[in-house]
Order: structure tokens, then C-alpha cells, then sequence
């Protein structure tokens, strides 16, 4: 296979959380084989190319639901990403009138879907996390008891800080207030071992690109059993044809259209890969983490979120006093052909509530394929850019 494109002989590729790259062993052929041996339509059709197809999705939504502890793999629904996944939550349970209440942490994924509902009348009260970029279960407790609320919406864990909220006591404060949990999965599936049959979460979704270390176009959607949400998007399910309405049976419900069965191919590889390999990966990655978390502080940088040895996913952000962070992305990139993401990571709220709202920040994010090497190569190369500053 080609080697992946650099300025350099070679990447060091610490971007897993925008996308992970390498893909997990296997996805590529099965993306491959999807396309070359099974071509037909799932779920249309009943000729063995078609067969062929339906029996990949179907593999596919076993494997995550094992891997993600989903106790029937109808409740998870297949999406082209995490952004598809919360806007068929957020849009299909939200109504005009209603009041959800929201961490100051999210991403634009929540931000902008909630934007447009209070455009349409939906009260949204934000709840500051605090300089971590934590969220007190105690201060959603208090908002959710001021008024009826339809839905609390949180992140499983930030794309920026690393940290991890704690859901399952968000889940007790939501539901003992008659409102639903919605959570914001993207950087938390992979690499922590979720568990849906207990975490507490109404909706979960999450991208198939990041952790769960599938093709790029894919992700997922939990609904717990008794949550009924309008699907999205409506068409055709290769199910009850004759009716105009949408079935009510899951998953055709949420999966109008044909789907992307080399991308939820090469997801369903991905899936069993980790249910193997996870935690040995995810051990992995909390030591890379800690050696850059030390590296950055010996360095000088201000590093957002929890404090070393509190757990975090394996992303870290950090701000120079004397460099700009797009500076120092660039320069790893063009000089040393270390792949960072610099910015706001499309996530301003949780910039405002660190404090980085106007510088932004570098952020390294480690993941399957990165070894302590490349972390102790990254944190020279950043010793000799650090150096370069004129004092
Ligand atoms: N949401 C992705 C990130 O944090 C793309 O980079």
C-alpha cells in the first residue's frame, strides 16, 4: 500500500482526534472487499450481492453494539458521522418551548444545532465547567431543578481539554428531573470503554473516524429503548414499501436511504479489532499522555484540562506564552512532519471556558499506531522551536 503523503519521509500523526490515522488492521480491506465482492444494495433486493451486503451491515452493528455494550444492536443506527447522530437527537427531541441545559464545553456539533433551536423558541441554559473544563453535576442539578427541562446535553469527553465528564452522575440528575441525557460521544468511543447498558445515556453518538479507528463518513447513534425520536431524514428502508409513513421498527428508522456499506464494512473491522485490542490500546495511550503532559510542563506550556495522573482522553492542548499556537503547528508540521491541530477545534464555547478564546491552542492527540518514541521525537522538536523564540 502507498505511503501516506508528507513533506517528509515520514508522519508522525498526533491528530487522532480530528481523525485517527493509521485505520485499525483490516479496515481497508474490508472497505475494499465491500466494494469489490459485494456491491449489492442491503435490505433491497434478495439476490446474493444484496444478501452479501446486508449481511456485512449486519456484522458491522453487532460487532459495535458488543464493543459498546448496546444490549440489542437495533437501538444503534448507522450515520455519516457524530454531527448526523446529534442533530437526529437533539432536532428529533428538542420543540420549541422547551429548556435543555448544556455544558459550557460543547462542540459546534451541539452549538450550532442548539443555536438554531433557540432560534425556534427553546430556552437553552448554559452551565459553566470549570477551569479543567469540568462539569459540576452539582450546578446541572441545581438548573435542572428550577424549571421542566426537556434535556441535559454534555460531551463524553472534550476535544479540547481531554476531560472526562461524569455521565453516569449527569444521568441520575437528568432523569430524577423527568429530562432526557444526550451525550456527545465523538472523542470517548475507543478510547474509554464505554458501556451503554450502564452509563445512563438517552442518546449517544459517536464518530466511526476517531477512536473506533473506522473510515472517515461513518458513526453511530444509540437511542435507549424507550426514547421514540422522529427520524431526520425519511425514504426509502427496502422495509414496509407500501406505507408512506417512516416504520417505526429500528434500525430502518433512522437509516432512510442507501448507506454507506464499505464505510460501515470497514467500521465493523474496526469494531473487532478494538473489542480484542482495546485495552491494551487504551493502557497505550494513557502512558504516551502522561510523557507528553510531563514534556509540555518541562517545556513551558500551559496545559488545558485536568491535572497530570487525573484521567483524560488522550488528547492534550497546550499554549505557549511566547508562541503562537498556529505558529507552532506549522512549524511541526513543515519541519519536523509532525501532524498537529491548532485553533479553535471548532469548539469556541470550551476555548472561552479555558481561557484560550483568543489564542486558541496546539493539541496533540495519540491514538492507535504511536509509540513512545515518536512522543519523546515530538517533545525535541518542540524543545529546539521553543528555543528559537527570541527572549
Ligand atoms: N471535532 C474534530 C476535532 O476536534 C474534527 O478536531
Amino acid at each position: 500500500m502507498a505511503e501516506p503523503r508528507s513533506h517528509h519521509d515520514r508522519i508522525i500523526y498526533l491528530d487522532h482526534a480530528a481523525s485517527s490515522f493509521p485505520k485499525a488492521p483490516g479496515v481497508a480491506e474490508a472497505v475494499a472487499s465491500a466494494l469489490v465482492t459485494s456491491g449489492g444494495n442491503p435490505g433491497r433486493g434478495a439476490h446474493a450481492l444484496a444478501l452479501e451486503a446486508a449481511r456485512l451491515v449486519h456484522a458491522a452493528r453487532r460487532d459495535l453494539a458488543e464493543l459498546l455494550g448496546v444490549p440489542d444492536a437495533r437501538d444503534l443506527s448507522f450515520q455519516a458521522g457524530c454531527t448526523a447522530g446529534l442533530n437526529l437527537a437533539l432536532l428529533g427531541l428538542i420543540r420549541p418551548g422547551d429548556r435543555v441545559v448544556v455544558s459550557s464545553m460543547e462542540h459546534n456539533s451541539v452549538v450550532r444545532p442548539l443555536h438554531a433551536l433557540s432560534d425556534a423558541g427553546v430556552e437553552v441554559v448554559v452551565v459553566d465547567a470549570d477551569d479543567a473544563g469540568a462539569v459540576d453535576p452539582d450546578a446541572v442539578e441545581a438548573i435542572v431543578r428550577q424549571a421542566p427541562t426537556r434535556a441535559v446535553v454534555v460531551q463524553h469527553a472534550s476535544n479540547v481539554s481531554g476531560t472526562i465528564q461524569p455521565i453516569g452522575d449527569l444521568a441520575d440528575i437528568a432523569h430524577s428531573a423527568g429530562a432526557r441525557l444526550i451525550v456527545d460521544g465523538a472523542q470517548a468511543g475507543g478510547h474509554l470503554d464505554v458501556d451503554l447498558s450502564t452509563l445512563g445515556a438517552d442518546a449517544w453518538a459517536c464518530s466511526g473516524h476517531k477512536g473506533l479507528l473506522g473510515p472517515q463518513g461513518t458513526g453511530v447513534l444509540y437511542l435507549a429503548p424507550d426514547l421514540d425520536l422522529p427520524p431526520l431524514v425519511r425514504g426509502g428502508t427496502g422495509s414496509v414499501s407500501e406505507l408512506p409513513a417512516m416504520p417505526i421498527e429500528r434500525p430502518d428508522r433512522y437509516e432512510a436511504g442507501t448507506p454507506n456499506v464499505p464505510g460501515i464494512a470497514g467500521l465493523g473491522a474496526a469494531a473487532r479489532f478494538l473489542k480484542a485490542n482495546g485495552e491494551e490500546l487504551r493502557a497505550e495511550e494513557q502512558r504516551l499522555i502522561r510523557l507528553l503532559h510531563e514534556g509540555l510542563l518541562g517545556l513551558g506550556f500551559r496545559v488545558l484540562g485536568p491535572e497530570p495522573g487525573i484521567p483524560r482522553v488522550p488528547l492534550i492542548s497546550a499554549v505557549h506564552p511566547a508562541l503562537d499556537a498556529d505558529r507552532i503547528a506549522f512549524e511541526l508540521d513543515r519541519g519536523y512532519g509532525i501532524a498537529v491541530r491548532a485553533g479553535l477545534h471548532c469548539a469556541p464555547w470550551a476555548h472561552r471556558t479555558l481561557g484560550t478564546l483568543e489564542t486558541g491552542a496546539v493539541r496533540f492527540g495519540v491514538g492507535y499506531g504511536v509509540d513512545q518514541e515518536q512522543i519523546a521525537e515530538t517533545l525535541r522538536a518542540l524543545e529546539t522551536i521553543v528555543a528559537g523564540v527570541p527572549s
